[in-house]
């Protein structure tokens, strides 16, 4: 029997992270399952077989198998709605989808598209915009006021996500740097989100309210709140940049936009498959199985790679490295996840972005990097923190279609 394909690739350095794509391709390359020496773990690199796992929940756990390490399997991630699975996951689910879902997203149309309107002329000056800023801003005034947190710990929840992401990846000196305020993060969670302090009719209100109603256990309350806390900024917040700083990369894609603001939602899904925000979850094999023949044992654990997914030609072909907001069914990547723990937020999501990249179309006739972008090197999260861009500011703005 031939050996089991593996591989010694540092995935997790800081060169890697910065451009993970030739290890990718190197990965796709090598085979369906690569077992990564350095981690004990199997890379899922090719978009079929990470789709396949995504989809078969009771061969391939979340429970004790998202993150790489077991502190964060049993500590940071324990009794999250992101790690459980069966029943417990869609009981948790429930609560979310309830406040997530399409219907519900729908009556913050207008104003998140209000909202769009007022940052993008309140943060294009002569001198051009900063997409990070602007997206940070567009992605904390909406969540915050959902959430029902408290204005004044939007800081500290985005420090406190961040190094909650971190605390996905390897046991690397990254990690051991987060261990601290992903700590401090969940203990934040415990004292300050309390059915006294959040605003009535928020998302969080609604999870008290859930455990009210029986629906679920008092002790559920703050491990579900923090699927919020964790994933609704950071997220959003690097794939709008990034949708950004590609347009403002590539003038006759911004032009493409201009004439066909519907475009702003195949735009946003491009830029998620180019460079997924977040770059990979782990899952936990739980019976025997196999991978395009390589034989996987119970206890062992896979790497779904997002991001290498998104440029896996035999899906894409042979412009998988190329961005182009023509692209049919760019919204087939897999940056979202899949099967039941499909990101629950795409809705407010695909609102965000539609509402800011057609904001943009409206104010600007032309977008150009002005600077070099800035990168957030993390364990789990890709994306960009700082992103200069030089714009034309339309004379009379047309209204957005
Ligand atoms: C561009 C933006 C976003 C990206 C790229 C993203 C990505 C993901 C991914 C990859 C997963 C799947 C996890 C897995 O495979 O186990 C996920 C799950 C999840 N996302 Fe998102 N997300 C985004 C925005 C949001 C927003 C705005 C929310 C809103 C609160 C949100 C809430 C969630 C929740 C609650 C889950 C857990 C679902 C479950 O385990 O059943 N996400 N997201």
């Amino acid at each position: 029997m031939p050996a089991a394909p593996s591989s010694d690739v540092p995935l997790f350095d800081d060169h890697a992270l910065t451009d993970p794509y030739p290890l990718y391709a190197e990965l796709r390359q090598t085979g369906p399952a690569v077992h990564l020496k350095r981690y004990g773990v199997w890379a899922i690199p090719r978009h079929r077989e990470v789709e396949a796992i995504l989809h078969a929940p009771d061969v391939y756990g979340s429970e004790g198998g998202v993150a790489l390490t077991e502190l964060a399997n049993t500590q940071i991630l324990a009794g999250t709605v992101l790690a459980s699975d069966g029943e417990r996951h869609v009981r948790l689910r429930r609560v979310l989808s309830a406040q997530l879902s399409p219907r519900a997203i729908r009556h913050l149309v207008e104003t998140v598209t209000a909202r769009a309107g007022r940052l993008v002329e309140a943060h294009i000056t002569d001198s051009g915009f900063d997409a990070a800023k602007l997206s940070r801003d567009m992605v904390c005034d909406t969540v915050m006021e959902l959430m029902g947190l408290p204005e004044e710990t939007r800081d500290y929840l985005l420090t406190g996500a961040a190094a909650t992401f971190e605390g996905f990846g390897p046991d690397n000196e990254r990690f051991q740097r987060a261990l601290p305020a992903a700590s401090r993060m969940v203990q934040f969670l415990h004292e300050a989100v309390r059915r006294d302090t959040v605003t009535p009719g928020s998302w969080m209100a609604a999870i008290f309210r859930a455990v009210d109603d029986g629906q679920i256990d008092e002790k559920d309350a703050i491990p579900l709140a923090s699927a919020y806390t964790a994933a609704s900024m950071d997220t959003t917040i690097l794939g709008l940049t990034n949708a950004i700083t590609q347009l403002a990369r590539r003038p006759r894609q911004w032009e493409l936009l201009r004439a066909d603001p519907t475009r702003a939602t195949p735009a946003f899904h491009e830029a998620l498959r180019f460079d997924a925000p977040i770059q990979g979850f782990g899952r936990l094999v739980t019976q025997t199985t196999d991978i395009g023949g390589v034989r996987l044992e119970a206890g062992e654990q896979v790497w779904l790679l997002y991001g290498s997914a998104g440029r896996d030609r035999r899906i894409w072909g042979p412009r998988a490295d190329a961005f182009d907001i023509r692209r049919p069914r760019a919204d087939r990547h897999l940056a979202f996840g899949g099967g039941p723990h499909l990101c629950a937020g795409i809705p407010l999501a695909e609102l965000q972005a539609r509402a800011l990249l057609r904001a943009l179309a409206t104010h600007c006739t032309r977008l150009e990097l002005a600077g070099q972008p800035v990168r957030v090197l993390n364990n789990l999260l890709r994306g960009l923190s700082q992103s200069p861009v030089a714009v034309e500011r339309a004379r009379a703005p047309r209204p957005a279609a």
